[in-house]
């Protein structure tokens, strides 16, 4: 056990480095009320209304705060329909710190991924992958190809102790270029972190590596760069060599053994809105800039207006800050360390963006086909209006071929934290549900489709508890006098 000096000590490493110029006051729900909108909802946390929520860890997409200079860097938008002024900021940050030679600016990260996919993928090509994204895969399906995991073993397995578990499993990756041959695979997709898997990340090692293989076959290599800066921190603080190298540097690194990258400037870019493509290659720019002029905007704005541009330019600036990293991979992590200490089952080593519950593990009474991760979110709101995201069968979606529910093997409740929006108070608040949830957890019920939606079917489903018309009962419902006070001890 750490004494209190060095307690203080290791707080001292991380505490968050800005202070709060401005804040956003939060509606308190009673149980009872929160029990209503969850029904309303139809028990997926996305269709919520978030004023009904109290800590919004849905998601890290576009729910940072900006800071001081971001805003002031609103003031600044040129918005000019071609040739804005805070176009040419964004492409010099782009290339400043990601290296990459053109930049196609998109509304977020899945236009970015819609034209690099149609530019590249040809009906019956083989994608392979440090695990599937959701709107990644998509694309991807959508433009005719199939996207084949590669990932390490070790990323299916919560448990797993790999500091690296976010890796490319170089026998997988030479068994697909040996099965389908280099000309069927369009590019390798690189992940960095790897959200799905827990917000993994990459080495160095892996990525030069991976970038090998795919130069000695002809093929190319697009990063998703989404959480790259995050990822550049894993590497400065857990692969030996990197430990004295910034994360910029580390960061610009990355991206040299890569073709180029898709991004959603939403997270590590800390802005609320925006994206980009950017590559290397002059011919797959002008396509792309084609294509984004159709789809997104013009080449020179992408469906961003001219202070988004400027306040993603300052955004990326911050983000390589190494105070700035460590203080939030730093908060993500005091989460995940009270959940551990307390024997609640998380993915494990804790990733960068957000603390992912093991439901599986955490609900062994549910059956895999009542979408474990789903409910334990659901009833999750219900207990403390903490709000978190299922990342599990619903998300995978169902097979192509055989229309069959996936069952993959994580089955996982995302705690995602916004950058720079909560305290650790709030982090508190939010283990304490947790712990009270897991110590109840036999209440907690399965739940099964009521609709289904056909494409990205997590975003818009509903369901209904199976067999019972709550999904957690714990008796504190029952009078609504005793639920509110009961939800007043609890939150307020
Ligand atoms: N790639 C990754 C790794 C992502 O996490 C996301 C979005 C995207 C691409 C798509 O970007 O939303 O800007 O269109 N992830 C969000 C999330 C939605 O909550 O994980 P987008």
């Amino acid at each position: 056990m750490a004494g209190p000096c060095e307690l203080k000590r290791q707080r001292r490493s991380w505490a968050e480095p800005y202070k709060i110029k401005v804040v956003e006051p939060l509606k308190m729900t009673s149980r009872s009320q929160r029990e209503r909108a969850m029904v309303e909802a139809g028990f997926n946390t996305f269709l919520l209304n978030s004023e009904d929520v109290y800590i919004d860890l849905l998601t890290d997409s576009g729910t940072s705060a900006m800071s001081d200079r971001q805003w002031a860097g609103m003031m600044m938008g040129d918005e000019a329909y071609a040739g804005s002024r805070n176009f040419h900021c964004l492409d010099k940050a782009v290339k400043d710190f990601y290296g990459y030679r053109h930049l196609i600016p998109t509304h977020q990260g899945r236009g970015a991924e819609h034209i690099l996919s149609q530019l590249v993928i040809k009906p019956g090509d083989v994608v392979p992958g440090n695990m599937y994204f959701t709107t990644t895969r998509f694309h991807q399906e959508h433009a005719g190809g199939r996207f084949v995991d590669i990932i390490i073993d070790e990323a299916h397995d919560p448990t797993a102790a790999h500091p690296f578990k976010g890796n490319i499993d170089l026998e997988k990756l030479r068994r697909v270029i040996d099965e389908h041959g280099a000309e069927k695979i369009p590019y390798v997709c690189l992940h960095t972190t790897v959200n799905m898997g827990g917000g993994q990340p990459v080495s160095m090692a892996n990525i030069r590596e991976v970038s090998g293989i795919c130069r000695e076959h002809g093929i190319r290599i697009f990063l998703d760069a989404t959480r790259a800066v995050e990822n550049a921190y894993f590497i400065k603080t857990r692969e030996p060599g990197y430990e004295n190298r910034s994360v910029a540097e580390i960061l610009h690194e990355t991206c040299s053994y890569t073709d180029g990258c898709t991004m959603s400037g939403k997270k590590d870019c800390l802005v609320n809105i925006g994206g980009f493509l950017a590559v290397n290659d002059d011919g797959i720019a002008d396509a792309a800039r084609n294509m984004c002029v159709v789809y997104e905007g013009l080449h020179t704005y992408g469906g961003m207006a001219g202070r988004d541009m400027q306040a993603m330019a300052i955004g990326i600036e911050e983000s390589v800050e190494s105070d700035h990293v460590r203080a939030r991979i730093g908060q993500v992590e005091y989460l995940g360390e009270q959940l551990m200490e307390a024997g609640v089952p998380v993915m494990r080593p804790i990733g960068g963006h957000g603390v992912f519950v093991d439901a599986a593990a955490f609900l062994p009474h549910v059956p895999a086909d009542q979408f474990r991760a789903q409910a334990l979110a659901a009833a999750l709101y219900v207990d403390s209006g903490v709000r978190a995201m299922e990342r599990g069968a619903v998300s995978a979606g169902r097979d192509l071929d055989t229309g069959e529910n996936r069952i993959p093997k994580l089955e996982l409740v995302r705690l995602t934290i916004p950058r720079r929006v909560y305290t650790q108070a709030h982090m508190d608040v939010t283990a304490e549900s947790i712990i009270d949830l897991w110590q109840k957890r036999s209440q907690v019920r399965g739940l099964k489709f009521t609709y289904e939606p056909d494409q990205l079917r997590f975003f818009r489903a509903r369901f209904e508890p199976v067999g019972a018309d709550k999904v957690l009962d714990d008796g504190c419902g029952c009078a609504a006098s005793q639920s509110e006070a009961c939800a007043a001890s609890r939150v307020s």
